[in-house]
């Protein structure tokens, strides 16, 4: 396997092709330290599962709450390296992420066009082997040292339905079907597997992500931005059909029709038929490894507390089985910006009881010390015996897993 890997490097791209002596991509389980060889999570021989639940049961709920963040901490303890959960690679490997450098031996990766114009030659085959290449210059930048992680943060894939969004040329365009099928074929791409699904084995070239979930389009309209943003979808505002409003309720532009989208109930057939298909089928047939919450509210709920979205939709109905993050900021909203959850402890405890199980990502308001009080408090969940705790690091340590496996 490391030797096709290595003939498809010298075939497709002879400038990643280097020999790294100095720099070796980080990785746990180092050969020549006698002390964590013997862990049997280090042993490759073993299933993942196997090896998930041995290093899963190694972690104290320190170490697990540190792996929260979108910068993972090392563990020496145990010989776990830092892990950098954030790179893009939306149209090509970007160093927009913190977890791609492009000031070693490799200095750029291939820049392809903006998604909205590849989506629009409807070519499967073309969306899969640029996925391909994005996956393959990924390994290449992270064997030569020049990447903290290999969980990229693309496709984006939310249905473009309004001009005013500004993010509309991220994405395959505003037919559901047409992002479903970009999303398949860009994450079987850049995750490893064959064009048609179904040749992926326990390890992924690269890891893909389907954001935002879900019916995020709008960043900044009228005094409405993305971190307040409540997407109303109704049946009967659908059913007005109004070009302008797309399903959507502007609370400052259209306090009525929110009014009355709010009043006479909400109905699924929006999201069923519009906005969810294209997640759909990023998990169920890409088979992505991770999901990134969106920063709006759908029906007043916030994308990343939705237990309905996260647990029981992708995890329940599309036994979606890797990690969900956050969008940048998307848990301290909860509390700042939305007012939603009343503390920065309830909007912790709303995102890992609505099935976040993996890092999300923190800047201003909730730092480290806020989690560990959530985990003390009673107000939010508390100590080992809490349930996301416990299965959660299996998903994402998993994840981390399957993409930094060092050939040994
Ligand atoms: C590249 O940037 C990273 C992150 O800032 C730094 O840790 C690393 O030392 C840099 N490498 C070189 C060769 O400058």
């Amino acid at each position: 396997m490391r030797i096709q890997r290595v003939l498809l490097l010298i075939t497709c791209i002879p400038l990643l092709f280097i020999s790294t002596e100095a720099t070796q991509p980080p990785f746990a389980c180092d050969s020549l330290n006698p002390s964590t060889r013997l862990y049997p999570f280090c042993d490759t021989s073993l299933p993942i599962p196997q090896r998930v639940g041995d290093l899963v049961s190694r972690l104290t709920l320190e170490d697990k709450i540190s792996q929260l963040v979108s910068t993972a901490p090392p563990i020496p303890r145990l010989g776990i390296p830092s892990y950098q959960w954030w790179s893009e690679s939306l149209h090509g490997v970007a160093n927009a992420g913190p977890g791609i450098r492009f000031n070693g031996t490799i200095r750029s990766a291939t820049s392809f066009p903006q998604v909205i114009l590849t989506a629009a030659s409807f070519d499967d085959h073309l969306w899969y082997r640029i996925g391909q290449a994005i996956g393959i210059e990924a390994r290449g930048v992270y064997n030569a040292g020049q990447a903290a992680g290999m969980t990229f943060w693309a496709p984006n894939i939310n249905v473009f339905r309004d001009p005013r969004w500004g993010r509309g040329q991220e994405t395959p365009g505003e037919d559901p079907l047409v992002s479903g099928r970009y999303a398949v074929s860009y994450v079987r791409g850049v995750q490893g597997d064959s064009f048609k699904g179904g040749k992926l084995d326990h390890h992924l070239q690269a890891s893909a992500c389907c954001k935002h979930f879900t019916a995020y389009d709008l960043d900044n309209w009228k005094g409405t931005t993305r971190f307040v943003f409540d997407a109303l979808v109704s049946i009967v505002l659908l059913s007005l059909d109004l070009a302008f409003f797309n399903g959507y309720c502007l609370l400052k532009a259209l306090p009525f029709l929110c009014f009355f989208g709010a009043f006479l109930s909400v109905s699924l057939q929006d999201l069923a038929d519009t906005y969810q298909p294209p997640f759909k089928s990023c998990i169920q047939e890409g088979r992505a490894s991770g999901i990134m919450c969106a920063y709006n509210r759908v029906n007043g709920v916030p994308s990343c507390a939705d237990f309905n979205l996260l647990s029981k939709t992708a995890r329940g109905k599309w036994n979606f089985n890797g990690y969900i993050v956050s969008d940048c900021d998307a848990v301290s909203i909860i509390h700042d910006a939305e007012g939603y959850a009343k503390a920065p402890e309830d909007a912790v405890g709303d995102v890992l009881k609505a099935g976040i199980v993996g890092p999300f990502v923190i800047f201003t308001l909730l730092r480290i010390n806020i989690l560990v009080s959530c985990f003390r408090s009673t107000r939010g969940p508390s100590g080992n015996g809490y349930g996301p705790l416990r299965s959660g690091p299996t998903y994402w340590m998993g994840v981390i897993i399957k993409v930094t496996d060092w050939p040994s």
